[in-house]
């Protein structure tokens, strides 16, 4: 897993349209239950940094509903300052622009907040995020920010 910087300075700020699909930050308090749906389907230690996003104001996170169903998200400035991450698309959504959508907010949301560069940390689609995004792989970052496992006995 590597890290990838990417420039915010070119960004084409201009949302799209994804047919039936509307993204949107969330409010305070439908923290809760989006909590617990990012933690079900992407595991517990995302779903904490999707509540971390909710210390901000304007919070650092997006989602994406189908009418009232959620079945995307994306968080910025929330494991470290300036990082985009984590994010996940339900497996049936994949495909439809949904995940890069949902990237574009989160990164115009960083240049909103003053920041020339994004780091996407440990990234895992590494290819996606160098052929969509003015970005590099940056040399020496794996394993990064993120230290080994900690274990509750
Ligand atoms: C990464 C993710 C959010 C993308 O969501 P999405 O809604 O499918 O994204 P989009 O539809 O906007 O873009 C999909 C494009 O990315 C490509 N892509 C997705 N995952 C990829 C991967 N692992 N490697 C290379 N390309 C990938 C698709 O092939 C597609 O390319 P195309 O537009 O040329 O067909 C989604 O695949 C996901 O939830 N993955 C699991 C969680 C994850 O890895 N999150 C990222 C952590 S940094």
């Amino acid at each position: 897993m590597t890290d990838i910087l990417v420039s915010l300075y070119k960004l084409d700020e201009t949302p799209k349209e994804i047919d039936g699909i509307a993204i949107r930050r969330p409010m305070p308090h439908e923290k809760g239950p989006l909590k617990r749906w990012v933690a079900a389907k992407f595991g517990e230690g995302w779903g904490d940094e999707f509540e971390c996003s909710f210390k901000a104001h304007p919070v650092t996170s997006f989602v994406a509903l189908r009418g009232s169903r959620v079945v995307g998200f994306a968080c910025y400035d929330v494991a470290s300052k300036g990082f985009f991450g984590p994010t996940g698309v339900l497996e049936s959504e994949r495909g439809k622009g949904i995940g890069t959508e949902l990237l574009f907010r989160s990164l115009v949301g960083l240049r909103e907040l003053g920041y020339a560069y994004a780091v996407i940390g440990g990234a895992g689609p590494v290819e996606y995020y160098l052929k969509i995004l003015d970005a590099f792989p940056i040399p020496g970052s794996s394993p990064g920010i993120y230290p080994g496992k900690i274990t509750v006995d």
